[in-house]
């Protein structure tokens, strides 16, 4: 019985053996099939997933050189206004090729600050320049490197006989510039780097017809010529067909400087002044009301008659073109804008010494950094203050929705030393701006503080 029950036992046992070794046998499969299985789908899902990464990769490079196409060479289609309204083209063209006018010399085109891409012009024509076989005073040249796309941000289209039909802008005429490598005005160009040479106010009045400038101000044609003039180098009013507003209290030009358009990312709000918006609102404003370009466009805030008459009057606050050729370009326009970098400033520009004192000024005693805060050089946030805080009048603040001043991004200040600091350039130098400041906030820097901080600021 013993032996017997043993021997059962042992099957038992034996058999339990089996049971649980079948059991961890079919286990491990299942662990084997589950892993497997697992493995698979881990391996189709990153699968998916690198291939969505390869869509964004490839999405931001076709962005990128889209809004490069975008920035450089897009009109919008604002020939509508600079060639039928104001009729530009006749002006460049001039009497020898058929128009009116003397037209406009390649000198005269450098004269009035429009820069020349030499990277756009072929091998044969830099050898003819180089060697002085090309006529700089004849308008026809001025044709020919229009055609060839050298002429910064100005657009013509030709017809067929080889004369200009139509002629835009884009934004390049007044945010890029190059860097004189061939000759003054002539050589790579630096897109973002703000044309401080260009006399906008000159180039609009070369145009024989200005009726939709004296139109839309209620003003003579003297008047709209004598606004023009008083621009100066460098200079635009983007608010003028806004509030009608062309002279400050003081009597000055109300234009601004052409402020740089590197170095946005990360910055909240754009332009001089507060409260308009983001790099996309400016641009889809710009492109709409100041290029006059065909789009869409919407900011009930330019209803206001008070604030904002002329646009009230003219309906700038919801515009719509029959064709809207603004819209689907904001996106890939905005993207490269935002990678434009700031420009490191070349070895040698400051002293580097007196700069890294000049950091712990800025930081410390100066107290600039509580608004300019490093590594953006502008408050994250809604980075705008009232003139008071800065100490001084609020003319041009109170143009904007916010009527307050946006506290300028710092970096590449070496690219615009020419036309001064501040909004309106008021400051010639930045030893002048720290002055200010060093007064209006009774900081009581010595003189070498002072050159500290300057050689700080031209680091930046
Ligand atoms: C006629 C010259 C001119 C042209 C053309 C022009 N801009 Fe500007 N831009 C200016 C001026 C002047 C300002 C400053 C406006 C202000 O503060 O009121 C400015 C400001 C800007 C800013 C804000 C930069 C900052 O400081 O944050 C952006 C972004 C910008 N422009 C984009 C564009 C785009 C995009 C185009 C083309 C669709 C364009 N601009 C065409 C003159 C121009
Ligand atoms: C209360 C905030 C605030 C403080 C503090 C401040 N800034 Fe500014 N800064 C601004 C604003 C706002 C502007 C734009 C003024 C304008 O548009 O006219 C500006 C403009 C500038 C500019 C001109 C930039 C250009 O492109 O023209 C410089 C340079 C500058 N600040 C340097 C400094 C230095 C140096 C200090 C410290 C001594 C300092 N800031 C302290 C708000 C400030």
């Amino acid at each position: 019985m013993r032996h017997e029950t043993r021997k059962i036992d042992g099957l038992i046992l034996r058999s339990d053996k089996t049971v649980l070794l079948l059991v961890g046998v079919a286990a491990l499969l299942c662990l084997a099939t589950w892993s497997y299985a697992q493995r698979s789908s881990d391996r189709s899902r990153n699968q998916e997933g690198n291939n969505f990464d390869r869509q964004i990769s490839e999405n931001s490079q076709q962005m990128l050189e889209q809004g490069k196409r975008i920035f450089r060479f897009d009109t919008f289609g604002d020939e509508v206004f600079w060639t039928d309204k104001l009729k530009l083209q006749r002006a460049i063209a001039g009497a020898k090729l058929g128009v009116v006018g003397p037209g406009v010399s390649p000198k005269t085109a450098l004269s009035v600050g429009l820069k020349v891409d030499m990277d756009a012009l072929p091998a044969d024509l830099v050898a003819k320049v180089k060697r002085g076989e090309v006529n700089m005073d004849d308008p026809a040249t001025t044709l020919a490197l229009i055609k060839l796309n050298a002429v910064l941000g100005v657009k013509g289209t030709f017809n067929g006989d080889g004369s200009l039909k139509a002629v835009g802008l884009s934004c390049a005429v007044c945010h890029s510039t190059v860097d004189d490598a061939f000759a003054p005005g002539i050589g790579h160009r630096l897109d973002g780097w703000p044309n401080r040479d260009l006399n906008t106010g000159a180039v609009i009045s070369l145009a024989p017809d200005l009726s939709a400038f004296t139109s839309l101000l209620n003003v003579d044609e003297a008047t709209v010529r004598k606004v023009l003039a008083s621009w100066g180098p460098g200079k635009f009013d983007a608010e003028l067909n806004l509030d009608g507003k062309a002279f400050r209290p003081d009597g000055k030009a109300a234009a601004t400087l052409i402020p740089p358009a590197f170095g946005m990312a990360g910055v909240n709000l754009h332009t001089w002044t507060g409260g308009w918006g983001t790099v996309t609102y400016w641009n889809a404003f710009v492109a709409n009301l100041e290029l006059q370009g065909q789009g869409t466009f919407f900011d009930a805030r330019l209803n206001d008659a008070k604030k904002y008459p002329v646009a009230a009057r003219a309906g700038f606050g919801n515009k719509r073109s029959d064709v809207d050729m603004v819209s689907a370009k904001m996106g890939a326009l905005q993207f490269y804008q935002l990678a434009i970098p700031a420009p490191v400033p070349p070895a040698g520009s400051f002293d580097q010494t007196a700069a890294a004192r000049g950091e712990m000024i800025f930081k410390g005693k100066a107290t600039c950094a509580q608004c300019h805060v490093p590594p953006l050089f502008t408050e994250p946030g809604w980075n705008a203050h009232k003139a008071s805080e800065i100490g001084i009048d609020n003319f041009q603040a109170s143009r904007s929705p916010d009527d307050s001043y946006r506290t300028s991004p710092l970096r590449g200040l070496f690219t615009h030393m020419k036309g001064g600091f501040y909004h309106d350039g008021r400051f010639a130098t930045l030893l002048d701006v720290v002055n200010h400041y060093n007064s209006f906030k009774k900081l009581n820097l010595t003189e070498p503080e002072k050159n500290d901080l300057v050689e700080f600021l031209k680091s930046l």
